[in-house]
Order: structure tokens, then sequence, then C-alpha cells
């Protein structure tokens, strides 16, 4: 089973970081091919927690190599900031190799991601502020500035000249910011340049070298599919393909190697930042589902907006990824409920879709239309097998994997790596069953 996407299945904090970290040591090579420090995955080993922003979780693994996509935007200082935190607390972070071709992120689009979003007023996207979107922006329009640049001044200089052109126009003129020179950008982003040079890397064909050796690689996604650029709930998405697809264009390795994707899908769902939500709750069960999973930003602390699970989402993820398997994260926290709803189509404007709208407006003004299924209140943190949660936690996970149209292969039931039911081994040389889907 040598390469495995892992994607998140909602808008996001799925636990993609400690689904990466369950796969670690099976694993050579993790890669990080999309997004940036916007991205914040909490990994719980023993009593230690590790908040990771624009490394690969597998940064943790000893052994594994963790690996930094062209398809994804760097901003050296936090680079260099996250490398010396996990140093520091005894991590060997030495084998991390990042793409020549991957985008840095300047700091004047730290600087227009944030003056955008108060341009924006009340239809802001409610973005990190970490200049992501301008970076993708700036990769597009073909004024991007790369890794591999850090290590030719002239071109450095003459790229940051040209962008500094339009760039300082658009802070003077309408956002009323001060200009930036030249010589302070250069400055900024040579500061780490030579201690960053050993880690640059062809990585695509390291990819695919260890590909053709045998060896296991995991495509780590950061954001999620209703963040993707392309097949999420745009505008109010992340500026990258955060799908299975990505994985390819972000790293240089081609679909034709993908074996398996693991689709993260909490037991509820949460989002951060503005856009459509259908099941949002804006009740005492909302506050019970953030208070029982802690659902505050790892990257900017914000409270996380929670509403029930929603399988027209989990079957779009599975369709749009290609999901083989399924993991299902947080069913601890629905512990004490009464009833558990699971959304199972929309109302919009008293027609039935079962599948997610075409028109994005009409996503806007969906009803969910629940299932209500009954819920538990015995403590399932310490249950190792399906079979040891109460039946009606089980009845749950098998509706809900009728519904999402691949199998569930893993089930979180606490943050630690311990915490963890595994009813198929995610890689198991056995195909999965796609298209299970009744619903
Ligand atoms: P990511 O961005 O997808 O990696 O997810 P985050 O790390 O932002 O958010 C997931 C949070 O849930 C983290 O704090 C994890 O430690 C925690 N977590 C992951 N799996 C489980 C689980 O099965 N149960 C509980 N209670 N917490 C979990
Ligand atoms: P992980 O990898 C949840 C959201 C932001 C905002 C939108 C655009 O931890 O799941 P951006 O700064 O990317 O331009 O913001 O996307 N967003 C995330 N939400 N989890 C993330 O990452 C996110 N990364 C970006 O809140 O709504
Ligand atoms: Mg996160």
């Amino acid at each position: 089973m040598p390469a495995l996407v892992i994607v998140g299945a909602q808008w996001g904090d799925e636990g993609k970081g400690k689904a990466t970290d369950l796969l670690g040591s099976s694993v050579d090579y993790v890669v990080k091919f999309n997004g940036g420090n916007n991205a914040g995955h909490t990994v719980v080993i023993g009593d230690q927690k590790y908040a990771l922003h624009l490394l690969p979780s597998g940064i943790l693994t000893p052994g594994c190599v963790p690996v930094i996509g062209n398809g994804v935007v760097v901003d050296p200082s936090v680079l260099i900031e996250e490398l010396d935190g996990l140093e520091a607390r005894g991590v060997d972070t030495s084998a991390l190799l990042i793409s020549a071709n991957a985008h840095l992120i300047p700091p004047y689009n730290r600087v227009l991601d944030k003056v955008a979003e108060r341009f924006l007023g009340s239809r802001k996207l409610g973005t990190t502020g970490r200049g992501i979107g301008p970076t993708y922006a700036d990769k597009m329009n073909r004024v991007g500035i790369r890794v591999q640049d850090l290590y030719d001044e002239s071109i450095l200089r003459q790229k940051v000249e040209a962008a500094l052109e339009m760039k300082n126009q658009v802070l003077l003129k309408i956002y009323n910011r001060r200009a930036v020179e030249t010589e302070e950008i250069m400055e900024e982003l040579l500061r780490h340049a030579e201690r960053i040079r050993p880690m640059v890397a062809d990585t695509s064909l390291v990819l695919n070298q260890a590909l053709d050796a045998g060896r296991t690689v995991l495509f780590e996604a950061g954001q999620a599919t209703l963040l993707d650029v392309d097949h999420g709930t745009y505008p109010f998405v992340t500026s990258s393909n955060a799908v299975s697809a990505g994985a390819c264009t972000g790293s240089g390795v081609a679909p034709t190697r993908i074996d398996r994707v693991i689709g993260i899908l909490k037991a509820y769902s949460t989002r951060v930042g503005e856009g459509p939500f259908p099941t949002e709750l804006d009740d005492d069960n909302g506050d019970f589902l953030r208070r029982q999973g802690a659902e505050f930003g790892t990257t900017t602390g914000r409270p996380r907006r929670c509403g029930w699970v929603d399988a027209v989402v989990g079957r779009y993820a599975q369709r749009v990824n290609g999901v083989t398997d399924f993991v299902i994260t947080k069913l601890d926290v629905l512990t004490g409920l009464d009833t558990v709803p699971i959304c199972v189509g929309y109302d919009i404007f008293g027609t039935r879709h079962d599948e997610m709208p075409v028109n994005q407006s009409d996503f806007h003004h969906a009803t969910p239309i629940y299932e209500y299924l009954p819920g538990w209140s015995e403590d399932i943190s310490g249950c190792q097998h399906f079979d040891q949660l109460p039946r009606a936690a089980q009845n749950y996970l098998l509706r809900l994997e009728e519904l999402i149209g691949a199998r569930i292969s893993v089930v979180g039931v606490g943050p630690g790596r311990e915490a963890t039911i595994s009813r198929h081994h995610l890689l198991d040389p056995a195909p999965a069953q796609p298209g299970q889907r009744a619903g």
C-alpha cells in the first residue's frame, strides 16, 4: 500500500493531525501538499500536546521523512519558529525536505490579507490572516516568489521589485497603508535562507523514487473538502486544492500512483470563519458540542461554529475525493445526548435535495432534514473494539456508513493515540468497497 492521501471531509479540524500521527510509524514519508500555516493540527502523544501549523504531522514520528510539497505556501519565519519550537522539545526535525518550487509568503501578503478582510467589513471571509490567499493569487498571477529564488539574489530582487510595483500601489491607494521597501522584504526573506538551504530538494523526484523503491508515502491535506477553492463553498473557502487530487498537483506524484484515500469526518460538524453551514446550532446543543469537543481554533483561537453531522457533506466528500476509508473522529464528544441527529438531506424552498445543490445560493438556504438516532450515556473513551461500543453508538456509525458511501475503518474516541478503534487496517492491501451508498 504505497501511496495514501488523508483529506478533511468537512470544513477542517476533523482530526487529520491525529490520523496522520497514527499512521506515522507505518509510513516512510509524510507530505503536506497544500495550504500553509493557516492549518492547525493538534497531536496528543502521551502527556505531550503538539500544535503544528506549517509542518506535516509526520514530523513527530522518528524515522519518517516529512516533506513540504510544491503546493504549499511557506512563511519562512513561521517555518523556523516551528522547527525551533519542536527541537526545543526534543523532536528531531533534521529530515525535513522542502520543495524548491513551493511559494513563499512575503510579509506584504500578510498585511494585504488582513487589510483586505477589514476592507470587506461584513462581507469578510474570516481568513486566518496568514497571507494565504494573496500568496496563491500571486502564484496564479505569476508574480510569486519561490523557495528556490532565495538562492539567486539578483532574481529574488527582480521579483520582489516587480511584485512591489503593484503591491505598493494597492497598499497606498486602496488601503491607505505605507509602501514597502524592496530591501526590507529582501532582508526578511533572506534572513533564514542559509538555515533552509539544506532542506531544499526536488521533492517530486524524491517521492517518485521512494514509491519506485516500495516505500509508503502519506499525503496529508490541510483544510478540507468544503474549504477547497474548486469544490468548497466558494468564496468562503481557502485558496488551495484541499481535495485528494491536490495531493498530485501539490507534490508532483501522478494520480495513477495513489492507492487509497482516507476521509477524516468528525462525528459532528464545525466551521471556523464565515460561510454557509446548514446544520449549525445556535443553541445549547451547539454550546454542548463546543464545550465537550473543545472546539476553539488551534491557529487563531476563535470559537468554532458547531452543528450536527451532515451525511450529505460526507457523501459529497466521498465522491469528490474518491474516499476509500473513513475515519470518524470525536465520537466520544456525542456521549450524553438523548438523541443524535444525522442530516440526511436538505429542504430548499420546499424541494428535497439528497445531494449538495448545484447552486451555492441554494446551499445558503438549505434547511437540514434529520434522522434522529438514540444516543448513549456510557463513557466510550476506553473502548478498543467496535463491539465494546454501546449498541446505540454502533448503530449511529453503521447508519452513517450507509449514508456516506465508504466503509468506516477507524473511530476516534479521544484525543490520544490509544483512544482509537480500528475496524480495518488503513494500510491493508484489501481493496475498500466504495459505493455502499444507501441514502
Ligand atoms: P486537524 O486540523 O484536522 O488536524 O484537527 P485539529 O487538530 O485542528 O482539531 C481536532 C482536535 O480534536 C484536536 O484537538 C485533537 O486533539 C482532537 N481529537 C482528534 N481526534 C479526537 C477524538 O477522537 N476524540 C476527541 N475527544 N478529540 C479528538
Ligand atoms: P486545518 O488544516 C479550519 C478557513 C478560515 C477561513 C477560510 C479562508 O486545521 O483543518 P485562509 O486563511 O485559508 O485564507 O482562510 O478557511 N480555514 C480553516 N478552517 N481549519 C483549517 O485548517 C483552516 N484553514 C483555513 O477560517 O474561513
Ligand atoms: Mg485544525
